[in-house]
């Protein structure tokens, strides 16, 4: 079903206020609706108090709706459990707590792709020099696809954990996961995928995907930032050591000892971002309102617009594969002789379109292949229209105009 874009745009704020902004830089952050404003200003007037510790009535009323928001997300991703569920900062921190509570020793191996973030890079790095695991990455074939060949030929008994990106924030690409947990599973391994952008941009089944790990951000995904989640299979979440410990994390203590909480709150230390939950929570509800199926479709059909509109500037190269249907809704690009944060800035400048350039904290992918400069990135969601792409096209083609004239 096409989306409305002009009913969802009057959910939104900054795009209802003044001259609007193109805003193509929702593999950053997204914007957020006013149904999820809502609920987090509920949370600050109506019951500003803390959950699981106080009796009294407002503090009941903060347990409820944050058992509720837990319940509500194991249900938009379909884990087994709420307890699975537990609250973190971000996707970094829930990769974090997996790399550091993960039972890992000298020689063990742990396997990426060749375009991890950092977030999902940096945690193997420093446990590789802290600890002596050993961490290889998987080169991607020549189209910039999955090399599923190869990645089976490096599943040597080492392996104990691929952790990879399920979507990448370089160029929108989609790993075959089902494939990828088949084969790591086969061979005694474990599986976390960094879904900071496969859970805004696409159905994710968490217990028909059958992973271990799972993580993402609602920044990402029209929910307020500081808030993500880490999903685990029940055994294996109470087989981490959690890294952050104190209020909530234990049952009891003594002056030598304790004892851990169960699952989530053994995770989640310290009082919590009740808001952030429950407006997480708000934001699920309202992609549910429009269906993710249908929002990937909406961002696939965006990205063919942009990538048919650029495709034949002399000197761009796309990042990524070439076939848009495969890059979801990002379009990233270099464009010969002209610096991408050159391109961004004249584009915000002249036309108010809002993109990233750089590394986009893939700064390994693009040392690899010696483009210091990184690359502009243009990346859709479900408020975008195509007539902001027509705008994006036209002026894309006057900034390089521009420079090559300069
Ligand atoms: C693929 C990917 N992984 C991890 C992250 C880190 O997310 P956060 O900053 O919310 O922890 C990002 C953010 O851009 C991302 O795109």
């Amino acid at each position: 079903m096409a989306l409305n874009t002009d009913k969802i745009r009057a959910d939104f704020p900054i795009l209802n206020s003044g001259k609007p902004p193109v805003y193509f830089d929702s593999a950053c952050m997204t914007l957020r609706p006013q149904q999820v404003i809502d609920k987090i200003n509920e949370y600050y007037v109506k019951y500003p108090g803390c959950a699981g510790r106080s009796l009294h009535s407002m503090a009941r009323m903060v347990t409820e709706n944050y058992r509720g928001a837990r319940e509500n997300i194991q249900k938009f991703f379909n884990a087994g459990d709420p307890s699975e569920i537990i609250f973190t900062r971000n996707t970094t921190e829930a990769i974090n707590i997996v790399s550091r509570g993960l039972n890992l020793n000298k020689g063990d191996m742990v396997l990426t792709t060749d375009r991890e973030h950092n977030s999902n890079l940096m945690p193997w790095l420093v446990r590789s020099e802290r600890d002596g695991i050993k961490h290889k990455v998987v080169e991607s074939k020549g189209d910039n696809t999955f090399d599923l060949a190869r990645f089976e030929e490096m599943m040597t008994r080492d392996v104990k954990l691929v952790s990879m990106v399920h979507t990448s924030n370089l160029d929108g690409y989609t790993i075959p996961a089902e494939n990828i947990i088949k084969i790591a599973h086969d061979h005694g391994a474990l599986v976390m995928l960094d879904g900071a952008q496969s859970a805004p941009h696409g159905s994710v089944d968490l217990k028909k995907l059958d992973v271990d790990f799972f993580a993402c951000s609602g920044h990402k995904m029209l929910g307020p930032s500081g808030i993500g989640m880490l999903y685990g299979k029940k055994d294996l979440l109470s087989g981490l050591n959690p890294y952050n410990v104190g209020g909530d994390t234990v049952i009891d203590t003594t002056y030598s000892g304790y004892k851990l909480s169960g699952l989530p709150e053994r995770f989640e230390a310290g009082l919590q971002d009740y808001a952030g939950a429950i407006g997480f929570s708000a934001a699920l509800d309202y992609i549910r309102g429009i269906g993710i199926d249908n929002i990937s479709r909406h961002e696939k059909n965006l990205n063919k617009l942009m990538t048919d509109g650029v495709k034949d500037i002399p000197g761009l190269d796309i990042i990524g594969p070439v076939d848009s249907s495969l890059r979801g809704g990002i379009l990233s690009f270099s464009i010969d002789g002209i610096n991408p944060h050159d391109i961004v800035m004249l584009l915000d400048q002249s036309s108010s379109i809002m993109m990233r350039s750089g590394a986009h904290c893939v700064h390994s992918w693009f040392n690899a292949r010696n483009l210091p400069n990184g690359s502009a990135r243009a990346s859709v969601y479900v408020y975008n229209t195509k007539d902001e792409v027509k705008v994006f096209v036209e002026a894309l083609g006057k900034v390089v105009d521009f420079f090559r004239k300069s």
